[in-house]
């Protein structure tokens, strides 16, 4: 029989009994997250009314969660893992272009759409902008034909098609190509800031930390092609002050673009460079 349980020893015992997980990656993930969760609780002294409200903010989540709403994910955005995964993963010293958070409301197979094209429904308010620019190969510069641009962004009144039955589907999403000289050509919606959902729990967290709830101005963007490195990326509007108050920590110096103003539309251009490497799609979090 060991000795009476001490805040040390139920670490090791804890992370012990986890040790046998046959995964490596997974062991190593599973043991660092009881090692660092016991930390916190030592560290804290947390308290069990504290634990309780824990688990019942946990479980209020999950009451938020379904196939169209992700309130975890949420959480992971708003406290900045989300966009620190995308730092490690992908930053490097020669990116021009940053990479960015998917966040909860991408969804895969939108329309394939020619050169040109709108992804704004006719009947949508709200300024429309020409987005023109190239994808080429970061370490060659050579253009990238046949590259998928996988495009899509909030209506003016803050909320994704699938959180508004008033737009079509898939109002403001759309797919296109690069042509030979790497070029791409499409019509998207002026962005403007928009809050993150806060009807939920995620929501009772902003609000007492005095944080506001805003995503600065931006269009999503993904950038694809077998043999290059999946760019996920977001352009915001340069000048837009809350670039640096993002509610998610991602709009940084490399996401901005120079929104022209011209006539009686607005104008963009912007490149996009991928890496050679291997192409993988993020998991879409909505159907
Ligand atoms: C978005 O830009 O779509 C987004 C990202 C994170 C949280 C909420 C929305
Ligand atoms: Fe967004």
């Amino acid at each position: 029989m060991s000795g009476p349980n001490t805040g040390d020893s139920i670490t090791e015992r804890a992370v012990e009994a986890y040790s046998q997980i046959e995964d490596p990656r997974l062991r190593e993930i599973v043991t660092a997250l009881i090692r660092h969760l016991h930390a916190l609780v030592k560290e804290v002294r947390l308290e069990e009314q504290e634990w309780e409200f824990a688990w019942d903010f946990l479980a209020r989540m999950a009451r938020f969660t379904g196939p169209e709403r992700n309130e975890f994910l949420l959480l992971g955005d708003v406290i900045g893992i989300s966009q620190l995964i995308e730092v490690i993963d992908h930053e490097r010293p020669d990116s021009a272009v940053g990479f960015a958070l998917v966040g909860p409301f991408y969804r895969a197979n939108a329309p394939v759409l020619g050169r040109g094209a709108s992804i704004v429904s006719p009947d949508t308010a709200g300024e429309r902008v020409r987005v023109t620019g190239r994808v080429y190969d970061l370490t060659t510069e050579a253009p990238i034909a046949g590259a998928t641009l996988s495009v899509w962004q909030a209506a003016t009144n803050g909320l994704y098609e699938n959180q508004d039955e008033s737009q079509p589907d898939y109002n403001l999403r759309g797919q296109f190509q690069t042509d030979d000289a790497g070029a791409y050509d499409l019509v998207a919606l002026m962005p403007t800031p928009y809050p993150v959902p806060t009807d939920g729990p995620v929501g009772n967290l902003l609000r007492v930390a005095h944080r506001y709830p805003y995503r600065p101005a931006h269009i999503h963007f993904i950038v694809s092609k077998s043999g290059y490195e999946t760019l996920v990326t977001q352009v915001f509007v340069d000048g837009d002050p809350t670039v640096n108050t993002d509610v998610v920590f991602t709009a940084s110096g490399n996401m901005v673009g120079e929104f022209q103003h011209d006539g009686d539309h607005y104008s963009l251009n912007y490149d996009f460079q991928l890496r050679p490497g291997v192409s993988t799609m993020p998991k879409a979090p909505i159907p």
